[in-house]
């Protein structure tokens, strides 16, 4: 267990913003979170968890305690029909996971290469890419009940995943500290190709293996998605909205190239990138933060950006996006009070 008290979090997560925490703790074992949970010095503070921090806005320093899962390891706990079931500690870096997977010939989780972040964050955010989300894999979570220190087991279907949703944001939101998720991978390789141009990236390339999916996706994130480590940021700001469908179609009336994916008779999602784009804010930077010039639903850290660029950048977006479509703009990064 670590503790570090005025602790700067600005390698902490990956908007690398200028901030700090009044107390970070990482810890590798249920023990050690207990006897934090426990520590008289922390029962007044808040308490925030934070896994590799690649979805947070810090809107200045944080008053409280910040907790950072680090367990480690991958375990084959079940092999059944065809399928695998791995445990994986919260701390093992997303990617590592899944860099693993395909070099085992376990298929499901190629589509979601370079994702950054860690395994605990996978469940709350319900992380998704090229047409696979989290829970397509997501067995079940282990975690402890900040409230008493006691082990909790979820289910899939106790975590009510959702679009970037899921148990994590709502009723149980800053309740539990997610320790270990359970994923279900097949030993088969089931080529999931019906994102956008994938099939025809793929298919360019050569025989379709997990391998081939899983260069190919870091090859287009790489084309389009900024590098954290480079230029700071926090992938996609904002979701992508769901509207009514007749709010869809009065809209194709004044922009008929409007794209539109329905989810189901009455909703469409609509790419929050267009819109964004289409109220020119493509590229556009306020102080030391920029929409990002491939990827508008990114904003960047161009090296000098505050907390208070950001916000105003992000609340531009919105207003014009609000004022051009009647649409609001939700962030999907999370805002952390200061
Ligand atoms: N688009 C534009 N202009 C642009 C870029 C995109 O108009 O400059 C429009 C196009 O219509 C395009 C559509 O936006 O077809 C979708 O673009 P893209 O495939 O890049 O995906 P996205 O919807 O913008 C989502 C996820 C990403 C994920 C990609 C690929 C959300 C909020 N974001 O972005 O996830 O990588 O799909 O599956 O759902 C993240 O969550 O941090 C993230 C990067």
């Amino acid at each position: 267990m670590r503790l570090i008290e005025h602790c700067s979090l600005t390698d902490k997560h990956s908007f690398h913003l200028n901030a700090n925490a009044r107390y970070w703790a990482d810890f590798d074992h249920e023990d050690e979170l207990r006897s934090i949970l426990t520590d008289h010095r922390f029962t007044n503070l808040p308490h925030l968890v934070v896994g590799g921090g690649s979805n947070l806005l810090f809107k200045g320093d944080y008053p409280g305690l910040l907790l950072h899962p680090d367990m480690k390891g991958m375990e084959v706990v079940a092999e059944e029909k065809g399928t695998v079931l791995i445990k994986v500690g919260a701390g093992v870096v997303w990617d590592d996971f899944v860099a693993a997977s395909v070099a085992q010939g376990w298929s499901g989780a190629e589509n979601l290469s370079g994702i950054p972040g860690c395994i605990g964050a996978s469940p709350v955010q319900n992380i998704g890419a090229y047409g696979v989300e989290a829970k397509d894999l997501i067995v079940g979570v282990e975690a402890i009940d900040m409230a008493n220190g006691q082990p909790v087991t979820l289910t899939h279907a106790d975590c009510h995943f959702g679009y970037r949703d899921s148990v994590f944001k709502h009723t149980l939101k800053n309740a539990l500290v997610v320790c270990r998720v359970t994923f279900r991978l097949s030993t088969h390789f089931h080529p999931n190709l019906g994102y956008g141009d994938l099939a025809a990236r793929v298919k360019a390339s050569g025989n379709i293996t997990s391998v081939l999916v899983r260069e190919t996706i870091l090859a287009i994130r790489q084309e389009k998605l900024p590098d954290p480590d480079i230029q700071g940021n926090a992938g996609s700001f904002f979701m992508n909205p769901v509207i009514p469908a007749a709010h869809y179609q009065s809209l194709l009336t004044t922009y008929p190239d409007m794209p539109g994916w329905p989810q189901g008779d009455d909703v469409v999602k609509v790419p929050a990138a267009w819109c964004i784009e289409r109220t020119g804010w493509k590229g556009r930077q306020l102080g030391g933060a920029a929409v990002h010039d491939k990827q508008p639903l990114v904003l960047v850290n161009k090296g000098t950006a505050t907390p208070a660029d950001v916000l105003q950048l992000s609340a531009g977006i919105q207003a014009d996006v609000l004022a051009a479509f009647g649409i609001t703009l939700k962030p999907e990064v999370l805002f952390i009070e200061a």
